[in-house]
C-alpha cells in the first residue's frame, strides 16, 4: 500500500495536490453559484461557531477567518473539550470538524450545546457518529489517512470548508457570484503550487532540520490569516519530534515569548506577505535566533506564488482570505524530517491515537 513511499506520512503529504484537485473538480461550479450551500438544506445563519480539536481546530480557524473576511460574519472558535461555559448567540450555525468523526470531545460538545443550533459536520468519515448526529454533512474526500498526525485531511477540511463558506455567502447575498467565481478560480492553482512547494522543501528541509536538530524548543509566528498555519506547523512538529513548539501571533512576541529567544533558537515565521512580520524577524535575528521563513519568493521555504501588486490590492494584503494554504506542505515536511533525524516513528507518535474516543 505504501508503494515507493518510506512511510504513510510521506505518502499522505505527497497526496495533497491530487486531493485538492479532485475536491475542486467536485465543488468548483456549484460553489460560485451558491448551490453547494443550498443543497445542504440548512437554515440561514447570522453567526458561525467552529467546534473541533487539534489540527481540525486549526482548519476551523481558517474557515471561520474566511467567513469573517469575506462576509463580515461573526464567528466563535470553540475548543471542543472547553465547551462547558460556552454560550452561543441565537442564529449560530455550529460547524463541527473532525477527520475521524469519532472524537469524543466533539461529540460531547454537541450534546452540551443548545440543540436549537443546527450542526454542519465536516468529516472524512461520512459513516461516523458525528455524521449521523449532524443536520448536514460535508465529506472531505481525502481518502484513507493512516499516519496518526493529520496531514491531507487538514488540507481537505480547509478546502471543503472555505468553498462551503464562499457558497453560503453567495446563497445569502453577502457575496457577489462574480467575486466568488474569481476566488474559486484562484484555488485552481493550488495543486500545482503545493507540488512546487513540496519539491523545493524536499531540497531544503533536510539541511534546515539538521541545523535545528539539537534545539530544545521552537517558536512559530504568524499574523492574521497566516496564524492558523503557524499553529498547525507547531502542533505537527511537537507531535512528531517530541520537541516543544509554541505558536504565537507575531505581534505578541514583544509581550513575552521574545524572552525565550537566544543564540540559535529556531523561530519559524509563516510569512504571507504582511510587512509587519519583518519586525518580528528582525527582533529574533538581533538576538541570534535562527529564523526560518515560509512564504513567498525569497523566503527559506517558498510556498506562495510570486506576489503581484494587483493581488496585493485585491486582498488589501497579499493573500486570499483563507491565507497561505500551501505553506502547510513545507511545515509538515519540516516536522517529519526533524522527527526522522531524531529517530522518531512519524506514522505512530508516542502516546497518541488516530481516533480519540475518550474525553
Ligand atoms: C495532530 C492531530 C490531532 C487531531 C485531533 C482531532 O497531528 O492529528 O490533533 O487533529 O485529535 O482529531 P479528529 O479530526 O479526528 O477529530
Amino acid at each position: 500500500e505504501l508503494g515507493d513511499h518510506p512511510d504513510h506520512m510521506a505518502k499522505e503529504i505527497g497526496e495533497q495536490p491530487e486531493v485538492v484537485a479532485a475536491l475542486l473538480d467536485r465543488v468548483r461550479r456549484r460553489t460560485a453559484d451558491g448551490s453547494t450551500w443550498v443543497g445542504l438544506g440548512l437554515p440561514p445563519f447570522d453567526r458561525l461557531a467552529v467546534v473541533a480539536c487539534g489540527t481540525s481546530l486549526h482548519a476551523g480557524q481558517v474557515i471561520a477567518g474566511t467567513l469573517r473576511t469575506l462576509g463580515g460574519v461573526p464567528t466563535d472558535i470553540v475548543v471542543a473539550s472547553e465547551v462547558d461555559h460556552v454560550v452561543l448567540a441565537p442564529g449560530t450555525l455550529v460547524v463541527a470538524i473532525s477527520q475521524s468523526g469519532e472524537t469524543a470531545d466533539v461529540l460531547r460538545a454537541l450534546d452540551r450545546l443548545d440543540e436549537r443550533h443546527p450542526v454542519l459536520a465536516l468529516t472524512n468519515n461520512v459513516h461516523s457518529s458525528l455524521a449521523r448526529r449532524a443536520d448536514a454533512v460535508l465529506d472531505c474526500h481525502a481518502g484513507p489517512e493512516v499516519g496518526v498526525a493529520a496531514t491531507k485531511t487538514f488540507t481537505a477540511q480547509v478546502l471543503v470548508g472555505v468553498t462551503a463558506v464562499v457558497s453560503a455567502l453567495v446563497a445569502s447575498g453577502r457575496l457577489e457570484a462574480s467575486r466568488a467565481a474569481a476566488l474559486v478560480d484562484e484555488l485552481a492553482e493550488l495543486p500545482e503550487r503545493m507540488a512546487t512547494a513540496a519539491a523545493v522543501a524536499a531540497d531544503r528541509v533536510p539541511l534546515l532540520a539538521t541545523t535545528v536538530r539539537d534545539a530544545p524548543g521552537f517558536l512559530f509566528l504568524g499574523r492574521g490569516p497566516g496564524l492558523p498555519y503557524a499553529a498547525e506547523g507547531a502542533l505537527k512538529l511537537e507531535v512528531l519530534s517530541y520537541r516543544w513548539a509554541e505558536a504565537y501571533p507575531a505581534g505578541e512576541l514583544k509581550h513575552g515569548p521574545l524572552a525565550l529567544v537566544d543564540e540559535g533558537t529556531p523561530v519559524v515565521v509563516v510569512d504571507h506577505g504582511d510587512p509587519r512580520l519583518q519586525w518580528a524577524v528582525a527582533e529574533v535575528r538581533a538576538r541570534g535566533g535562527f529564523v526560518v521563513t515560509v512564504g513567498g519568493e525569497g523566503t527559506d521555504l517558498p510556498a506562495l506564488p510570486r506576489r503581484t501588486d494587483a493581488a496585493d490590492l485585491a486582498w488589501g494584503r497579499s493573500t486570499a482570505p483563507w491565507g497561505p494554504i500551501e505553506a502547510v506542505v513545507p511545515l509538515q515536511m519540516l516536522a517529519r524530517e526533524l522527527a526522522l533525524q531524531l529517530g522518531c516513528d512519524v506514522d505512530k507518535p508516542r502516546n497518541l491515537a488516530k481516533w480519540v474516543t475518550v474525553e
